[in-house]
C-alpha cells in the first residue's frame, strides 16, 4: 500500500496534532498538580496534628484546653463518679471516711486546702493557700505536679476537660451542701 505525498502530508500534521495536544494535556497536568499538592498536603497534616473532637473541646473551653469550668453546668455527676475509680485507691469519699494514702474528700469543694486533720500533707499544698475553688481543682487535677510543686500525690492529671468538669461536679456532689456553681 502507498501513500500519495497529501496523504503522508495529512498523516504528518495528524500526528503532530497529537504529539502537541498530547504533550498540552501532560503539561497542564504537570501545572495544575504542582500548586494542587502542596494545600492538599496541608489539609491533611492540620487535620492529623489536631483531631476533630480535640477542635471541638478545645472550641468548648474557649481555646487554651486547660479549663473545665465553662463545662460544669453541663457536667454529670455519674460520669463523674465512674473517673473517681483512678482516684479511688487513695481517696476516700464518706463523710468522716478516714484518710488513705490521700486525704478523705467529703466536701472538699470550698474546703481549705491541705486542710484534713491527721493527714500529713506535703510541704507543696500546705503552702497553697486558701480554699479549693473549682478553678483550682481544675488546675491541680489537670496536672498535680504543675499546680503543686512537689505534691506527693502521683496522679498524672487528667488532660480532657469534660473528665475533669464531670469528675469536679461529682467532687461537689460529697457534701450536705453543694457550693454553688461558679
Ligand atoms: C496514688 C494516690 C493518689 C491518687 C491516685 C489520687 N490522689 Fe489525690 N492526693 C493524694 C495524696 C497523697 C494527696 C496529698 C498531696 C500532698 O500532700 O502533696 C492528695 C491530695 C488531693 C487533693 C487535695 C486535698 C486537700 O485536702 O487539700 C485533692 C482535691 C485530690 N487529691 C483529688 C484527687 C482526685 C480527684 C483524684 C483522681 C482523679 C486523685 N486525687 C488521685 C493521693 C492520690
Amino acid at each position: 500500500m502507498h501513500f500519495s505525498i497529501i496523504e503522508k502530508g495529512a498523516f504528518a500534521v495528524l500526528v503532530t496534532a497529537w504529539v502537541v495536544w498530547g504533550s498540552n494535556i501532560i503539561g497542564n497536568t504537570l501545572v495544575h498538580a504542582e500548586p494542587l499538592k502542596t494545600p492538599a498536603y496541608k489539609v491533611g497534616g492540620e487535620a492529623a496534628a489536631e483531631t476533630p473532637a480535640k477542635a471541638v473541646e478545645t472550641a468548648a473551653t474557649g481555646g487554651g484546653g486547660g479549663d473545665a469550668l465553662a463545662m460544669l453546668s453541663a457536667a454529670d455527676a455519674g460520669a463523674g463518679a465512674k473517673t473517681f475509680k483512678k482516684c479511688k485507691a487513695c481517696h476516700s469519699t464518706a463523710k468522716g471516711g478516714k484518710n488513705k494514702v490521700g486525704p478523705n474528700l467529703w466536701d472538699v469543694v470550698g474546703r481549705a486546702k491541705a486542710g484534713v486533720p491527721g493527714f500529713k500533707f506535703s510541704g507543696a499544698l500546705k503552702g497553697l493557700g486558701g480554699e479549693w475553688t473549682y478553678k483550682d481543682l481544675d488546675a491541680f487535677l489537670t496536672k498535680p505536679k504543675k499546680f503543686a510543686k512537689g505534691t506527693k500525690m502521683s496522679f498524672a492529671g487528667l488532660k480532657k476537660p469534660k473528665d475533669r468538669a464531670n469528675l469536679i461536679i461529682y467532687l461537689r456532689s460529697l457534701s450536705d451542701q453543694p457550693k454553688p456553681l461558679p
